[in-house]
């Protein structure tokens, strides 16, 4: 293995203690931007039926109304974490993205926030399949990764390249796969979220179609 592969393993391992994740995002500025995520691009009302794919230990529960939410995530000490930190406030479910198992048109929003990059080409295409039968009519899916892109800063980008997601893409690696499952998708690029050098895609997806 070479050292970048030893390296991602080691934080791989750290990170996946739920405290020191929550800890290390925030430090980068993780709550502002799960903030801005929710208010400018979620924008979640209310009462609506929110599935939250890796969810993490759930963290975005603290910026969100009274919505019904549902989280996934296949880290069982992360479900476990956010089953006793916002009891009463959601179900958690342990499980693959790419296996998805919930009823047609059972949710007005879902949310997918740093989890593409984890996945494979395939395993995104599965994910964002079930993302968009799950989606009543006029429902959206709404995304946030890492992202490469022209320009950006080079200490953005040597970070980025470091994730412990091995599938980081460029906006249009991003679009394409969510275009091949939604009628219409909308994305931006920002580079103003964290308080490190960092580039962010942000998907907005409607129009989910047969698949
Ligand atoms: C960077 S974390 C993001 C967590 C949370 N969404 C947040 O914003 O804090 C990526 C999450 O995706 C989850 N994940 C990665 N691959 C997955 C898969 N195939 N199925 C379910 N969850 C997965 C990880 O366990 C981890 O919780």
């Amino acid at each position: 293995m070479h050292a970048g592969g030893k390296e991602r393993l080691g934080a791989k391992r750290i990170l996946a203690s739920p405290r020191i994740y929550t800890w290390f995002e925030n430090a980068l500025g993780a709550h502002r931007a799960r903030e801005i995520f929710v208010r400018e691009y979620l924008q979640a009302a209310e009462g609506e039926r929110l599935l939250d794919l890796g969810c993490g230990p759930a963290d975005v529960l603290d910026h969100l109304p009274g919505v019904d939410y549902t989280g996934w995530d296949a880290n069982p000490a992360y479900i476990e974490v956010a089953r006793r930190r916002y009891a009463g406030r959601g179900n958690f479910v342990t499980g693959d993205v790419s296996q998805l198992d919930v009823p047609p048109e059972s949710f007005d929003v879902v949310s997918a926030m740093f989890v593409l990059h984890h996945l494979t080409d395939v395993q995104c295409s599965l994910m964002l399949a079930a993302a968009a039968r799950s989606l009543r009519p006029g429902g959206r899916l709404v995304t946030i990764d890492p992202c490469y892109a022209q320009g950006q800063s080079p200490i953005a980008r040597w970070i980025i390249s470091h994730d412990r997601g091995a599938f980081v893409r460029e906006e249009k690696g991003y679009r394409g796969l969510a275009e091949r499952h939604f009628g219409r998708v909308r994305s931006q690029v920002r580079g103003d979220l964290l308080r490190i050098p960092y580039t962010h895609c942000l998907m907005f997806c409607t129009e989910p179609l047969d698949s």
